[in-house]
Order: structure tokens, then C-alpha cells, then sequence
């Protein structure tokens, strides 16, 4: 009898845990309308649930994605969802540094003002380069979004008050950087929390040098989401995390609520720098919030993408 209580409760308690899961959301309903959103990843999952939240709230929004065919389809779902034709797709490839300068010289000439820039895209835990010869998470996750940031930061600032919100992952604790080996590719789970910990410092040091400017920068941790992420290993894999996934992670539309509460919300508004999960400010280990290596990986990556010199 004593066994079967305690089943009973587990489930209870797994159920309501659930639940209460799916119920964070971002409650603040600003408007936005005659704002320009720019979605890096937009195609699917958080960033694709994030791109049809703002577009509901008014504002014109561009997703920048890798693959034509996946975007248009996921164009068609952003308007068909959001009631809005203001939505629009640009091709960006973040893998390939060239593609994200092309990108960015295209965007100036075709709008007019940027006023939420969301570093979304991102490769998880897979051992590959990048055109350019970076490991992938490095160099899609950090590396690309740091250039694209970079050079549209004039219309940010031109359009200030603006925003930079950048996907991280909590999974950031288990890796620090090693300035010897910032390509690190070895181990695939370690490659993504290094990345995702540069994704942080990048975030620090971007609130750093545009204080006072009206550009104001925040970390993302949205959770773990049921998203396509796994469509990048083996069917095996897939089917087990499908398990995994349907029992302990939201919803994209839950994952989503933390980026829109960033690009939204007044109270984040004097937390330029800061690292966000559950639409809440998060605390970050020691590590993660020392300026100093924030400092050094701007310097590096300012060095790796040839910043300046383009
Ligand atoms: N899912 C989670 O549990 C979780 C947890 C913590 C943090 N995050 C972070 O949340 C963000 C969104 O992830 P998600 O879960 O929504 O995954 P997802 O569904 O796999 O979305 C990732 C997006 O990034 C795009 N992308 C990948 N490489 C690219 C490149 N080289 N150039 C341009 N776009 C590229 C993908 O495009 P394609 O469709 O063409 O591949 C896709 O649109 C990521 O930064 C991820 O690290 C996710």
C-alpha cells in the first residue's frame, strides 16, 4: 500500500511539476507596433514561436535563416498564426562569416531601423567546422552572431532604444573558456557549453560598451524545449530523446516566453547585462560573470572575425 502512495504521489507531483511548467509566460503586453524585430534562426523552434509572439504584438519582423525552403514554409505558418503580413526572410548563413556580412549589408540597405536584434540560431552538441575553419558551435553560436552584432550595432544605436537578446543554455556551468584553445572541438557536449558560456560574456561586455548609448543586451536561458534540435544525430538518439523530451521539456511556445519577456519588458529594462530563465532574472555561477574574461573574449573574437577590417 506504502509502494503504491508513493507511485501516486510521484505521478501527482510529475503532473502538477508539468503544468506548472507550461504556465511561465511573458506578462507584459507592450505593443510594438512600427518596431523591426531581426530573428537569427527564425525557421523553427524558439525562434520561430518568438518570431510569431512579436508579430501578433505589431512589429515588422525579419528571420534570418540558412535554408529558402525551410524559411518560406515557416514564413507561410508566421503569417497564417500571427495575422500579420509584416514578416519578412533574409538569407543568412552563420557557419560562413562572409554570408553574415552580406547579410548585414543587405538588411541596412533594405531597412530603415532595428530595434530588437535576437541572437537565436544555434547549433547544439555536434563536432564540425565552419567555412572559415571554426568549430561549429564556436563559430555559429558565438563567433557569427558577434559579427552580425557588431556591424549592425550603428542602427541599433540609431534606433535606441534597442535591445540585443541572445539564446544561451544553463548547461554554460559546465565548461570554463580556455584562451589557448577557444576552437575547441573535442568532445561534443563540451564544444556547445563553451560556446553557450561565450554566448554569456559576449552579453556582459556588449551591456558594458553600449551603456548609456540606449542599447541594452540580455541572456536567454529558455529552458529545455521540445524542439527540432535533435534532427542533428542518429535515429536512436532521436527516439530516445523524444521520451526525454515529452516528459521534462516545454513547449517552444514556453521556451520562447523568457526571449519575448527580454525583448519586451520594462523591468528588464536596467538589467542591461543580465542572464534571464523562467521570464525571471537567473543567477550565474562566479565564473560565468568575472568582466575580465568577458574583456579578453571580445578582444579574441574581435581578432578571429577580423573586426574592422573588412
Ligand atoms: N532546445 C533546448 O532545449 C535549448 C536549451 C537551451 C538553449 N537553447 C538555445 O535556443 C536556441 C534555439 O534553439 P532551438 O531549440 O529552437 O533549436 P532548433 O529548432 O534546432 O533551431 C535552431 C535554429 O538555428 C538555425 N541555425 C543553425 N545553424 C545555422 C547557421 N549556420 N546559420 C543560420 N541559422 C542556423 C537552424 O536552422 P536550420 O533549420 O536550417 O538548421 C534553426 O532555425 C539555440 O541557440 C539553442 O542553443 C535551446
Amino acid at each position: 500500500m506504502y509502494i503504491l502512495y508513493t507511485i501516486l504521489a510521484s505521478l501527482v507531483s510529475f503532473f502538477v511539476l508539468k503544468w506548472l511548467k507550461k504556465r511561465r509566460c511573458c506578462t507584459d503586453l507592450k505593443r510594438l507596433d512600427g518596431k523591426t524585430v531581426l530573428i537569427t534562426g527564425g525557421n523553427s523552434g524558439v525562434g520561430k514561436e518568438t518570431a510569431i509572439a512579436l508579430a501578433l504584438r505589431g512589429a515588422r519582423v525579419v528571420i534570418a535563416c540558412r535554408d529558402a525552403c525551410k524559411a518560406e514554409k515557416a514564413l507561410r505558418e508566421i503569417k497564417f498564426r500571427s495575422h500579420s503580413l509584416n514578416v519578412l526572410y533574409m538569407e543568412l548563413d552563420l557557419a560562413n562569416l562572409r554570408s553574415v556580412r552580406e547579410f548585414c549589408k543587405s538588411f541596412l540597405q533594405k531597412e530603415k531601423r532595428l530595434d530588437i536584434l535576437i541572437n537565436n540560431a544555434g547549433m547544439p552538441s555536434v563536432l564540425d567546422w565552419t567555412d572559415d575553419g571554426f568549430s561549429m558551435c564556436f563559430g555559429v553560436n558565438h563567433l557569427g552572431h558577434f559579427l552580425l552584432t557588431n556591424t549592425l550595432l550603428p542602427c541599433l544605436k540609431e534606433s535606441a532604444p534597442s535591445r540585443v537578446v541572445t539564446l544561451t543554455c544553463s548547461n554554460y556551468k559546465y565548461q570554463k573558456l580556455d584562451f589557448q584553445d577557444l576552437n575547441y572541438n573535442l568532445l561534443p557536449f563540451f564544444t556547445y557549453c563553451r560556446s553557450k558560456l561565450a554566448n554569456i560574456y559576449f552579453t556582459q561586455e556588449l551591456a558594458r560598451i553600449t551603456e548609456g548609448k540606449g542599447v541594452t543586451a540580455y541572456a536567454v536561458h529558455p529552458g529545455f524545449v521540445q524542439s527540432g534540435w535533435t534532427r542533428h544525430y542518429s535515429v536512436l538518439f532521436r527516439m530516445l530523446m523524444q521520451v526525454v523530451m515529452w516528459m521534462f521539456f516545454v513547449p517552444c511556445e514556453v521556451g520562447a516566453q523568457t526571449v519575448v519577456y527580454c525583448a519586451v519588458s520594462d523591468e528588464v529594462a536596467r538589467l542591461s547585462g543580465g542572464y534571464f530563465s523562467d521570464c525571471r532574472p537567473g543567477t550565474l555561477r562566479p565564473f560565468a560573470r568575472d568582466s575580465g574574461v568577458a574583456k579578453k573574449l571580445w578582444e579574441a573574437s574581435e581578432r578571429l572575425v577580423k573586426l574592422g577590417g573588412q
